[in-house]
C-alpha cells in the first residue's frame, strides 16, 4: 500500500510538502480614488473597501506599506457631471489619477505604482471605448488610451494597465511612452479579459457600468481558449512586459495555459470583485469560514500559475500570515 497519509500526519510535515506559498508581496491591492478631501467612502457592493480622496488614500497606504504588500493598482472615479462622450477627464493634464500617483510616489517613492487605463469611468456611455453611430470605435480609441497612459507615466506611474480590450492598445501606449522620453514605464496589459458576470460589484464600485449594451464586443467570450493565448502573444509582441488573465479564480485553466505557453513573462492574476464579494457574502451569511475559503481560493490562483495576485483581500492576507515571509500553508490545520 502507498501511504499518502504520512505526508499530512502533522502541521509541520504538511508545510515540508508545500509547494506553493504564496508572500505578501505578491499582491497588488486596488484602490478608488476621488476627488475631494476627508473623503472616505465605505463602498456598498464591495464589503471592506472604499473610496479614497488623495489624501486619505496616503493614510490608508500606511498599512498596506508596512504589510509588506508589492504593489497597488489605481482607478480614478470621477462624477457624472465631468464626463463626456470621449471620456477627457482620462486624458487631461493634471487629472485625478495623475495627481493621485505624484501624491503616492512622494509620500511612498519605493512601493510599485500601477494605473489603470481605460475609459469607462470617464464616458458618459460607460463604455471603455469611444462610441460612432452605436459602434466601440477601436483605431479612434486608441490614441485616447494612449495619451491617459502618457499622463500617468507623467506622473511617475511604474505600470500603465490597459484594460479597454481594444486592439493594438499596447501599441499605441508603448510607442507615445517611448516617443516622449518614458521608456522605462512599464505596460501591464489586461491581456485575456473576459466579458464576465463577475465584475458587477466593480461597475457600482467604479460608477462605470455601460448605460447600454454590454461589453462583449470587445471583451473576451468565455468559451474561448486559443484567443487567450492569442491576445497575450500580440501583447508581448506589441510590447507589453507583464500580462494579465482576468477574472482569476473562474478562470485557472487559462492563467496555467498562459503561464506554460510564456513562461518568462511576469503573469498576474486579477480576483475580480464578483469573486471576492462572493466568499465574503457567503462567509456574513454565516455559510462558510471567510479564513480559510480565502486562503484556499488565493493560493489555487497561485498555483496554476500568477506570479502577481490583485486582490481586493490582499490587506486581508497580509494580516493573518506573517507580512514578507512565506506563510504556512498547513500552520493553522488541526493534526488530528
Ligand atoms: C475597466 C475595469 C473593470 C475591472 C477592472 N478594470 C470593469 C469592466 O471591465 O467592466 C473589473 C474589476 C473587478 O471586477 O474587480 N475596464
Amino acid at each position: 500500500m502507498k501511504r499518502f497519509r504520512e505526508l499530512r500526519t502533522s502541521a509541520a510535515i504538511r508545510d515540508k510538502y508545500a509547494e506553493v506559498s504564496l508572500k505578501t508581496s505578491e499582491f497588488i491591492y486596488p484602490y478608488f480614488v476621488v476627488e475631494g478631501t476627508n473623503v472616505k467612502q465605505p463602498i456598498t457592493s464591495l464589503h471592506g473597501i472604499s473610496r479614497f480622496s488623495i489624501d486619505e488614500l496616503l493614510i490608508d497606504m500606511e498599512e498596506t506599506v508596512s504589510l509588506g504588500i508589492g504593489a497597488i493598482l489605481i482607478f480614478g472615479v470621477i462624477e457624472e457631471k465631468e464626463k463626456d462622450e470621449n471620456g477627457t477627464a482620462a486624458y487631461l493634464p493634471g487629472g485625478l489619477v495623475a495627481k493621485a500617483v505624484k501624491a503616492i510616489k512622494k509620500k511612498y517613492p519605493s512601493i510599485t505604482v500601477i494605473t489603470d487605463v481605460c475609459l469607462c469611468g470617464y464616458t458618459s456611455h460607460g463604455h471603455c471605448g469611444i462610441i460612432h453611430n452605436s459602434e466601440i470605435l477601436n483605431d479612434s480609441t486608441l490614441p485616447l488610451l494612449a495619451q491617459m497612459a502618457l499622463r500617468h507615466a507623467e506622473a511617475g506611474a511604474d505600470f500603465v494597465a490597459p484594460s479597454a480590450m481594444m486592439d493594438g492598445q499596447v501599441e499605441a501606449i508603448r510607442k507615445l511612452l517611448d516617443e516622449k522620453g518614458y521608456a522605462k514605464t512599464k505596460t501591464l496589459s489586461y491581456s485575456a479579459k473576459y466579458s464576465s458576470g463577475f465584475y458587477g460589484p466593480f461597475r457600482d464600485a467604479a460608477h462605470s457600468a455601460p448605460s447600454f449594451g454590454d461589453r462583449k464586443t470587445y471583451q473576451m467570450d468565455y468559451r474561448s481558449i486559443d484567443q487567450a493565448i492569442g491576445e497575450v502573444a500580440t501583447d508581448i509582441e506589441e510590447g507589453a512586459e507583464w500580462v494579465m488573465v482576468k477574472p482569476a479564480h473562474t478562470y485557472l485553466d487559462i492563467i496555467q495555459r498562459i503561464k506554460s505557453n510564456f513562461p518568462e513573462v511576469p503573469l498576474v492574476a486579477y480576483q475580480v470583485s464578483g469573486e471576492y464579494m462572493m466568499i465574503k457574502a457567503a462567509a456574513q451569511a454565516g455559510l462558510m469560514n471567510e479564513e480559510p475559503a480565502m486562503l484556499e481560493a488565493l493560493t489555487a490562483i497561485k498555483r496554476a500559475g500568477a506570479n502577481y495576485i490583485i486582490s481586493y483581500y490582499a490587506k486581508d492576507y497580509a494580516r493573518l500570515y506573517n507580512p514578507n515571509s512565506l506563510h504556512s500553508i498547513a500552520a493553522k490545520d488541526s493534526t488530528i
